[in-house]
This record gives structure tokens, sequence and C-alpha cells, in this order.
């Protein structure tokens, strides 16, 4: 089996508006993730700014911090074998002009600014990003029945 790893999924404020997060999460169940964690939170804007603090220096950081501040949205850590590229190629391209037909941000998104979905791009931004969302005991440790189904079996 590939390399289990865990990534951070949020469904932005305009999907919870726009009554998409059923239909986002079921795409990642459907795939064969797993749910580890998940919670709706509201962010203040010192999360916001954190989780965000590679952008500081950009134009539309305040946009964006003022954005993901004005409503709720949902957080979740998803587990897979190479969970993080699946879940980054299922959102689709960060600006939703150039995402692929069938991603999610393909399907459901318009305008960079409002593109529904964020994911870690990578394990060192994953774990930070989890650490950030969560607390180590939100995140659950079970077994599926599935799972035989879904994983390969260990060697
Ligand atoms: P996300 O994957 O959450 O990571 C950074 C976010 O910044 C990105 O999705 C967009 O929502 C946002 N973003 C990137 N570029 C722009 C832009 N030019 N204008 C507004 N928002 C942007």
């Amino acid at each position: 089996m590939a390399e289990l790893q865990r990534t951070l999924l949020l469904v932005k404020p305009d999907g919870v508006q726009r009554q998409l997060v059923g239909r986002v999460i079921s795409r990642f169940e459907e795939r064969g993730l797993k749910i580890v964690g998940l919670k709706l939170i509201h962010a203040d804007r010192a999360l916001a700014e954190e989780h965000y603090a590679v952008h500081r220096e950009r134009p539309f950081f305040k946009g964006l911090v003022d954005f993901i501040t004005s409503s709720p949205l949902v957080a979740a850590c998803l587990e897979g074998p190479n969970a993080i590229a699946i879940v980054r190629a299922m959102n689709g391209a960060t600006r939703p002009h150039e995402a692929a037909p069938g991603s999610i941000r393909g399907d459901f998104a318009v305008e960079t600014a409002q593109n529904l979905v964020h994911a870690s791009d990578s394990p060192e931004n994953a774990a930070a990003e989890l650490a950030l969302w969560f607390r180590p005991e939100e995140l659950l440790d079970y077994s599926r029945e599935i799972d035989r189904w879904v994983l390969a079996p260990e060697d």
C-alpha cells in the first residue's frame, strides 16, 4: 500500500452558504478517503491570518482573510494513501477557469476568491495546517470494514 497520509480540507464559507458541504465531503468519501476529523468552525482573524501566512504580502490577503472569516466553514482531516495529492487533484486548479471539469472547482466555482475548497499541498504543510485547525484528540484513529476493499493488503 502507498504511504498513508492525512491532509486538511476546508470547505470555505462559500461552500457552506451554497449548501454544498454534503456534496463536497461525499466526493472524498466515495473516493475511499477516510474522515478522521470534521467540524464546523467560524474562524477568527488570528486563525485565518496564520493559515494564510504565506500570502501575507499579497494584495488579496486582506480580502482573503475577510472572506474566510465571514461565515462558518467546515474543516476536515482526510486520510488515505497519497491523500494529499488525491485531495488537491479532486479540488482542481486554484483558478476555477483552469480547473478540470469533474473537479470540485471545475464543477462548482467560477471565481478564484470564491473557489470553495482549500487543501494542504505538501506533507509539511498538512502537518502544520492540521495542528492549526485540530487539537490532537479531535483526530480519531478507527478502522472501517470497507478498508479491505479500498486499501491494498499489507505485504
Ligand atoms: P486556497 O487554495 O485556499 O489558497 C490560497 C487562496 O488565496 C486561494 O485558494 C484563493 O482562494 C486565494 N487567492 C489566490 N489568488 C487570489 C487572487 N488573485 N485573488 C483573490 N484570492 C486569491
